[in-house]
């Protein structure tokens, strides 16, 4: 048992290291909430990492906001995933929980997507996709993005987190200083890749103030 585990440890930590990872495939969504850029940089990460492969899922609202709060059209952005998904076709094979996946991320998260998955409202692949991750018990993280929240917002978020996803809100940090807006998108960036123990250097690790 002790062995078992042992090995499992050091299986792991070769295949996060600095050269890459272990043929890992991660779903990507992006929806139509303010922020779409998290998406973007997201998958420019991803991109980054040796053997990681992304599915990309962006939803109808989301191709519009794309190219209105970035400089990017929504093709530069598809060209950054593996493999992109048309959000109809719910026979896509990432619709099933026999197509093997090791997490899935939606950056950003609009409510409307949260509470469909929250209920299991599996109407498109990207909730298809996301109940499938929840039910074969991978890491969802949701960068779910609204202000203020009411109170049935928070209890999608709490039966969510429940259900074993994790909600990520696009907070900002600010004690390294942003100067930019990257500068503000990057640390939430590489949190999300923290949580999948992907290797990054967004973070800028806090080492006290003393
Ligand atoms: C410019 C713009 C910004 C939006 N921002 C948000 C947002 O931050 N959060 C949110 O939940 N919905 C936001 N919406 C509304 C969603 O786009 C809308 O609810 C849509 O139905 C979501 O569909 P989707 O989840 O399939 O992308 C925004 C819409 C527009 C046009």
């Amino acid at each position: 048992m002790v062995v078992l585990a042992l090995y499992s440890i050091l299986d792991k930590t070769k295949a996060r290291s600095a050269e890459g990872v272990k043929n890992m495939n991660i779903i990507v969504g992006i929806t139509g909430a303010t922020g779409v850029i998290y998406g973007v940089r997201l998958l420019e990460a991803f991109k980054k990492i040796k053997n990681l492969e992304t599915h990309l899922i962006i939803s109808d609202n989301a191709r519009e906001i794309i190219p209105h709060e970035t400089s990017m059209k929504v093709k530069k952005v598809e060209k950054l995933a593996s493999k992109t998904y048309d959000i109809n076709d719910l026979s896509a094979a990432i619709s099933s929980g026999s197509c093997q996946r090791d997490a899935m991320v939606i950056a950003p998260c609009t409510i409307k997507t949260m509470s469909l998955i929250a209920n299991s409202i599996n109407l498109n692949l990207l909730v298809r996709a996301a109940d499938v991750t929840l039910k074969e018990r991978k890491p969802l993280i949701l960068m779910v993005r609204e202000t203020p929240l009411h109170y049935g917002h928070l209890k999608s978020m709490l039966q969510l987190t429940e259900m074993g996803a994790i909600i990520m809100p696009p907070n900002p940090v600010f004690y390294h200083k942003p100067e930019t807006i990257d500068d503000i998108i990057k640390p939430s960036i590489g949190r999300i890749l923290d949580i999948l123990e992907l290797p990054n250097k967004l973070v800028k690790r806090w080492e006290g103030l003393r």
